[in-house]
């Protein structure tokens, strides 16, 4: 007989996703994608499309081919199209943004143009605090704010550059290039480190490998058009549906 999962408390509601105690079983909880976008903290709001099961399934696939290769996450399973049981973490209030061509916030720090190559990877803190708008911070303003340890923090920056290692040819053999990505991370019961949250065009940019089009977020960001559109291929490529 299939698992019964019975919702107790909502303890989180982002802009994307809402998360659930459930009923007996106090080491994980339930994980719902939702269709609403936000940009720009929340000062631009819509919705997309099938965007709670596409990024639900995403991630799914994402996470679990991840696990296979040794990266350490919170997904248990998926049990519906836009539900997950994921373990409980706290959350390391650090978003860790990787780059690999030059896109987005780094064409305003830098003097790189849009699509340039960057020679290694660039990967950056920031400071997951709404109230200060998420700002880039560095090793010392984390440790000054206790966020996490120095050892914690080399962690961070060594499986974020795992899993872009991993995934930068995971999408190129489906026609995207991985422009830049966003990862969360918190700690289990054990204080063991692992990777939460959602990898999906919410989080990634992705582009076309041959016209460079872009196949993500930016298209509701920057008004392009082709949304929903957008993220069903991204899912055809990935999920192949
Ligand atoms: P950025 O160029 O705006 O700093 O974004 C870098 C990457 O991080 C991009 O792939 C989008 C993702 N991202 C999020 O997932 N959430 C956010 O709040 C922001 C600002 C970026
Ligand atoms: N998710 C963030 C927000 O709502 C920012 C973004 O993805 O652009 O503001």
């Amino acid at each position: 007989m299939a698992e019964k999962y019975t919702k107790i408390k909502k303890i989180y509601e982002g802009k994307a996703k809402k998360l659930y105690t459930l009923k007996g079983k106090p080491g994980v909880l339930l994980q719902e994608f939702k269709d609403d976008a936000t940009a720009f903290n929340a000062k631009k709001k819509g919705t997309i499309l099938n965007k709670g099961i596409i990024n639900c399934g995403l991630t799914t696939y994402i996470f679990t081919f991840l696990k296979k290769r040794g990266v350490k996450n919170h997904l248990v399973k998926q049990i519906s199209p836009n539900e997950q049981i994921v373990k409980r973490l706290k959350i390391i209030p650090i978003e860790v943004v990787v780059r690999n061509i030059a896109a987005g916030s780094l064409l305003k720090k830098t003097n790189l143009k849009e699509g340039q190559q960057l020679s290694k990877p660039i990967v950056e803190f920031y400071y997951k605090d709404d109230a200060k708008d998420d700002p880039m911070i560095n090793d010392s303003h984390a440790l000054a704010m206790k966020l996490a340890n120095e050892k914690e923090l080399n962690t961070l920056r060594q499986t974020a550059s795992k899993i872009n290692s991993i995934l930068k040819p995971f999408f190129l053999k489906r026609g995207l290039r991985l422009v830049d990505f966003k990862l969360e991370f918190g700690k289990d019961n054990k204080g063991t480190i692992l990777l939460g949250d959602e990898i999906t065009p919410d989080t990634c940019r992705l582009w076309d490998k041959k016209t460079n089009k872009k196949l993500d977020k930016d298209r509701f960001r920057f008004d392009l058009g082709g949304v929903n559109e957008a993220y069903a291929e991204v899912r055809k490529r990935i999920i192949g549906k």
